[in-house]
């Protein structure tokens, strides 16, 4: 896939341009593809009747004005779509609602892909999730699949060999604090059970040059997320990174270009 930047690291979009519209919503994902980010990041749920809606946590609470608390998982669709999503964030996206996986796919261009994260580890939703897949349009390397939960990494390389899928890491979410020659041995162990197709990490300062050799050595793509300083970008792209996920795709590629220009001068 091209990207535009004058490096070959590809811009994800976090919950879109969630900087300035309503995360996980089509008009953040319409502004991120303006913004020319390459890819955008969304979160996914399935419904109480099957359907796949975007939206980050298991409840609408955080999402809705007036902080109405509904499970997404025990709710229908019908009910869903009834609520706001956008006026929390502005008044310019009142009347914005829940969209559903297949509508978010509807608005990539051509050229442009999707990182989709599973936030519902439920079997059902990956039988749904290669349902959708597989009838929609959309050539598959333009997609990526995401999870933190190691099972449902597993199973997503299981009912969608073909797409690359990648484990979602947190550092700060180690327990204990340990040296980071221990965390990152640990890291690659599990990645080597999982069978997927590289790791996304949070921009921390435990990725060094030995973690990305060991990941490159066994073939493994590496991403990273929560990138919105641009030295972070930068350390990452010097580290060879493949991908950065960002609130902010347009701001970070202008960052990234200015600081490559300065460099090569
Ligand atoms: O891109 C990965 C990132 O989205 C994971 O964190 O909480 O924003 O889903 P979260
Ligand atoms: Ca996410």
């Amino acid at each position: 896939m091209q990207t535009n930047t004058n490096t070959q690291t590809i811009i994800v979009a976090h919950r879109g341009a969630s900087y300035a519209a309503p995360e996980n919503t089509i008009p953040s994902f319409e502004l991120a593809f303006k913004e020319e980010a390459d890819f955008i990041e969304g979160d996914f749920w399935l419904t109480k009747d099957n359907e796949i809606v975007c939206i980050h946590d298991p409840d609408t609470k955080r999402v809705t004005e007036k902080k109405i608390k509904i499970k997404v998982r025990s709710s229908e669709l019908s009910e869903l779509k009834k609520l706001d999503v956008g006026s929390w964030k502005s008044n310019n996206y009142i009347g914005t609602t829940i969209p559903t996986l297949q509508e978010v796919l509807g608005i990539i261009p051509e050229g442009k892909g999707i990182y989709i994260e599973i936030k519902d580890d439920r079997e059902i939703f990956i039988e749904k999730l290669r349902e959708i897949l597989n009838q929609f349009p959309i050539q598959k390397d333009r997609i990526r699949i995401i999870a933190f939960n190691p099972n449902a990494v597993q199973s997503a390389k299981k009912y969608l060999p073909e797409i690359e899928t990648y484990w979602l890491f947190g550092w700060y979410f180690s327990k204990k604090k340990c040296l980071k020659s221990l965390a990152q041995k640990r890291l690659m162990q599990t990645l080597k059970t999982l069978n997927c197709d590289g790791i996304d990490v949070n921009a921390a300062p435990y990725i060094d040059e030995k973690l990305v050799k060991s990941l490159r050595v066994n073939k493994l793509d590496f991403c990273a997320y929560d990138v919105d300083k641009v030295e972070d970008a930068i350390r990452l792209i010097n580290l060879g990174i493949d991908s950065i996920t960002t609130n902010s795709p347009l701001k970070m590629r202008e960052e990234i270009k200015k600081i490559i220009a300065i460099e090569r001068k």
